[in-house]
């Protein structure tokens, strides 16, 4: 009885370390859920696309925005319009498939070096689409996007 007492006590006491790690490693954020209603959910929610699904989808954009605002406003700046405390991805985030693939890549990964989440992984932790969608809103206020009063930027080129 006595050996079984302690022994779940010990799980409990890892259990918390676990809790406490995970804390520590999301760096020191809370993800929001994303509210994806209005998007065509991914077949596979599980397999990362190569690229945008949504790129150029409206609601995608609107979604990701506040989604943005949510999960990664307060190291990249609200409106992505960087205080210098992480990169300005407006500057720094391609249009097209190069910058898709660097999305992606920090999705999955984050940033995390020698053991220090300078950004956390937000793949499986935030579902991919409320992702992509977050690209999506980004594509729009790329210093490269096309200006918002464009009569048809498919005519550019
Ligand atoms: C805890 C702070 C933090 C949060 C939250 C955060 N980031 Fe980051 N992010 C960083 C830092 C710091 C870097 C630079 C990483 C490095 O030094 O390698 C970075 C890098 C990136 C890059 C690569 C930029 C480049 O120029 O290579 C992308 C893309 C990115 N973040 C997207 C996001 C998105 C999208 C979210 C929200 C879903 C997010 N980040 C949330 C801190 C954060």
């Amino acid at each position: 009885m006595q050996i079984a007492t302690r022994s779940v006590s010990a799980a409990l006491a890892a259990l918390a370390l676990v809790a406490a790690t995970n804390a520590f490693a999301h760096g020191d954020v809370t993800p929001q859920a994303i509210n994806i209603s209005g998007l065509d959910p991914l077949k596979d929610s599980a397999t990362w696309e190569e690229t945008n699904p949504y790129s150029g989808n409206e609601r995608a954009a609107e979604i990701g925005h506040h989604a943005f605002a949510q999960n990664c406003a307060r190291c990249h700046g609200i409106d992505a319009i960087s205080g210098g405390i992480a990169p300005d991805l407006r500057e720094t985030l391609p249009l097209g498939t190069e910058g898709d693939e660097i999305f992606r890549e920090r999705m999955i990964n984050g940033a995390i070096r020698n053991g220090v989440t300078y950004m956390p992984k937000f793949d499986g932790i935030v579902a991919q689409e409320g992702l992509w969608a977050i690209r999506s809103w980004l594509e729009t206020v790329s210093v490269d996007a096309p200006p918002k009063d464009a009569a048809k930027p498919e005519e550019k080129k």
